[in-house]
């Protein structure tokens, strides 16, 4: 029904941990998620399939004209699909990116990470040049530290460049590393507070079927 796709491309810039939180913690309000792994490392893949805490539906799919269809396909079952992107340039991440009805751009505090977040909106905007129509595009501040000097500036720099972030920022949280070991989003706490006020501000985006107030838990 709605397609996110999480891109940037740079490496290490949290979009599978993104793709986790958001899976993981829509999965377990009981809709129905499938993702696609679209990345040669399928770490994604990997910790669904692993621990398999959460029924969410996960295919691998890295060749470029095979996406779009596999998304329409798992996007008329489930409420929600999920695209997680790899950081190198792909064809397969364009048309990620050109069925999506959002695309979410992580960005930590790093100069890098600014400019490879600007060159991706600048992908967005050509892929909705190519299908004429607009998509939908948040940059989401993650691994943020706040009250720094560097979180105003990196915030200041997003600005300059015309990027639009969601106003919930994912911090540096040992619970979004634990995460990764223990296959379950967090429940509780300052990490699952973020996690759901970011899908509450998608649902608001149009971008999730689910009414806010089901995400608060
Ligand atoms: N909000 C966060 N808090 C703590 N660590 C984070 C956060 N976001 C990402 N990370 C860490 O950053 C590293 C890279 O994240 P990952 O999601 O694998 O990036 P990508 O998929 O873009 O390559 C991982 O070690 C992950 O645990
Ligand atoms: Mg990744």
């Amino acid at each position: 029904m709605s397609i996110i796709t999480v891109a940037t491309s740079k490496g290490g810039a949290g979009k599978t941990t993104l793709a986790q939180i958001i899976t993981g913690t829509v999965a377990k309000r009981g809709l129905r998620v499938a993702a696609i792994d679209a990345d040669y490392n399928h770490s994604l893949a990997d910790w669904v399939r692993t621990f398999g805490r959460y029924p969410i539906t996960i295919e691998t799919e890295l060749n470029e004209t095979k996406i779009i269809p596999l998304a329409e396909r798992l996007a008329e079952t489930h409420d929600l699909v999920v695209i997680d992107t790899a950081g190198a340039a792909m064809q397969a991440t364009v048309f990620a990116i050109g069925c999506a009805d959002l695309v979410l751009i992580p960005c930590q505090l790093s100069s890098a990470d600014v400019v490879e977040a600007a060159k991706t909106s600048h992908l967005v905007q050509s892929a909705a040049a190519m299908t004429r129509q607009e998509i939908l595009t948040r940059v989401v501040l993650t691994d943020y530290q706040a009250k720094t000097v560097v979180a105003g500036h990196v915030e200041r720099e997003l600005e300059v460049c015309g990027l639009k972030t969601l106003e919930t920022r994912l911090h540096r949280l040992v619970a979004f590393k634990e995460m990764t070991f223990t296959g379950e989003v967090p429940g509780e706490g300052a990490a699952a507070a973020q996690a759901n006020a970011l899908l509450s501000e998608v649902v608001a985006l149009g971008a999730l079927p689910l009414p806010s107030k089901e995400l608060v838990s």
